[in-house]
């Protein structure tokens, strides 16, 4: 089955958990894209959905989607989005799409977030894929000099803004054995935004969608 075929399935596994009238989190990338092209032939009607991205936004709207101001709904019933990589424990590497920073917001602001992936995505350690940092443009270089002092190799993601008008450093090599622990050393250097680590806010429930079916990591 093609990876696109699995993210539909992983969709299709999702839109199952979702409720008429719901005011939806909605993640962004390939695999909610496939989420959003399904909720228009559903026959589901949301009260609205709060969008993680510009991209997000304009596919949600472009099928009569509300989307709404997350100042103004108070915490979601539940959150759907992808991931980069997931481990055993539902701790997720995010922000390949350069999301990560709103996908966290929405994440910590849902009572529940389900996560959807091809069987692709799943390790048994997180860091093959380089984690994503959101940086204040003037703090690049700072960032970039601590996240080496982890021992990472950080990059500049070229040519990326993303929607909160900062950048991205992809960084490779980072001992990522404890996330928790490198999700707060992380986040405590002072100019990173977000990192897309998810781990002190993990996933509730991940549905992997794979050639022997569907299968779900659940607490
Ligand atoms: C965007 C993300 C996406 O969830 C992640 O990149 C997975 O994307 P895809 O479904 O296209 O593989 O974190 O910031």
């Amino acid at each position: 089955m093609s990876a696109e075929r699995l993210k539909i399935e992983a969709a299709r596994a999702a839109l199952k958990e979702v409720e008429d009238g719901m005011i939806l989190g909605v993640g962004t990338g390939s695999t909610v894209n496939a989420l959003i092209r399904e909720l228009e032939v559903s026959g589901l009607r949301l009260e609205g959905a709060v969008s993680s991205s510009r991209e997000t936004t304009d596919r949600l709207e472009a099928i009569g989607v509300k989307v709404l101001d997350p100042n103004h709904t108070g915490d979601l019933a539940l959150y759907v989005d992808g991931a980069d990589e997931v481990d055993a424990h539902r701790r997720l590497i995010k922000g390949g799409g350069g999301a990560l920073t709103r996908e966290k917001v929405i994440a910590a602001a849902s009572r529940r977030f389900l996560c959807i992936v091809d069987e692709s995505k799943c390790v048994d350690i997180l860091g093959e894929f380089p984690l994503p940092v959101e940086v204040i443009p003037m703090a690049r270089s700072l960032v970039s000099r601590k996240l080496t002092g982890l021992g990472g190799r950080p990059e500049l993601r070229d040519g990326v803004t993303t929607d909160n008008g900062n950048w991205i450093l992809d960084v490779r090599n980072l001992d990522l054995v404890d996330p928790l622990k490198m999700e707060t050393a992380i986040n405590q250097i002072p100019g990173v935004v977000t990192v897309g680590l998810f781990a002190q806010r993990r996933a509730d429930e991940v549905i992997v969608a794979g050639e022997g079916g569907i299968r779900r990591l659940t607490a």
